[in-house]
């Protein structure tokens, strides 16, 4: 499946995140028991979350709770929402210094009298096991990557386990966020894919979408992808995690319609969102493993 445009098919084949995510977090597991079972401590990953954000909750609660599924020690840090910026750099200072974290996870976004640029940037790069420090971010951008944000490595990680080759093809991704739009076009850009990146000032997104091979939906606005954009045989991966009044969750991307023109689409959920979580394992693993 090297050429996802002649893959054409009436229905497109899932990328099935949760079980890629289970594959990763089982290969974490087994390199942790073997750290142990030699003599180590566990890799351990504080997760710091500030106030009481309900999807933020959600979010932290499956990261503490894959801890637990690969043996990773988890220290949980939560934090009132009259936290001063403060407060959360010495907290951040406290944890760059200690021995038995090897990753350090401070939930966005932060309430808005707390500077999201200062706490990133206070955190240890070697710690950042996000990899939203600019440092990593740097190391991503000069091709030569140390710890990868999640979501942008778990979407490259998709794409190779389902054996679509990106080099050379046109990717499409929808959203410049520093989260996943602008690290997913160095992680494209590092495998050899002609990369073009919208936003909210684009003017012509159909025109756009309609040209991707491969289509990274990052936007974060419910059904802003009309299913019919889609180019046929295309290579959809939907980032966009939205929750709608009735509490379904879905996607960017217009689903039903969208599945019947492209070869391969990840669903929502059960598509990046397990993945981004798998991710924060590996890089909590590679960061112990470094130290
Ligand atoms: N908020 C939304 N996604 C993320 C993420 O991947 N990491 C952190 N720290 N906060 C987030």
């Amino acid at each position: 499946m090297n050429n996802p445009v002649s893959s054409r098919s009436a229905t497109a084949r899932l990328i099935d995140g949760k079980a890629i995510a289970r594959e990763v977090k089982a290969e974490v597991r087994t390199i942790v028991d073997r750290m142990v079972a030699q003599g180590r401590r566990p890799p351990g990953l504080a997760v710091v979350m500030v106030g009481d954000n309900p999807a933020s909750a959600v979010y932290v609660r499956n990261k503490r709770l894959a801890c637990t599924e690969c043996g990773i020690h988890s220290v949980a840090i939560d934090m009132p929402q009259s936290t001063s910026e403060v407060e959360l750099l010495v907290r951040i200072d406290a944890l760059n210094t200690d021995e038995s974290i090897d990753g350090i996870l401070v939930q966005l976004p932060l309430p808005e009298h707390i500077r999201q640029t200062e706490v990133v940037e206070r955190i240890d790069p070697r710690k950042d096991v996000d990899g939203f420090h600019p440092y990593n971010i740097g190391r991503l951008a000069e091709r030569n990557p140390l710890i990868r944000p999640c979501t942008p490595y778990g979407v490259v990680r998709m794409l190779d386990h389902i054996g679509v080759s990106v080099k050379g093809r046109h990717c499409v991704i929808v959203g410049a966020s520093n989260i996943v739009g602008r690290p997913m076009s160095l992680e494209l850009l590092l495998v050899g894919a002609t990369t073009t990146v919208t936003h909210r000032f684009t003017t012509d997104l159909e025109h756009r979408v309609r040209d991707a091979e491969i289509l990274v939906a990052a936007a974060g606005k419910p059904g802003l992808i009309k299913g019919e954009w889609i180019r046929p045989g295309a290579v959809v991966v939907d980032v966009g995690i939205n929750r709608l009044d009735s509490g379904k969750l879905c996607g960017d991307v217009e689903f039903a319609e969208a599945v019947k023109r492209a070869a391969w689409i990840s669903p929502v959920p059960g598509g990046v969102g397990p993945m981004t979580v798998a991710m924060l394992m590996q890089n909590t693993l590679e960061a112990a493993l470094r130290r």
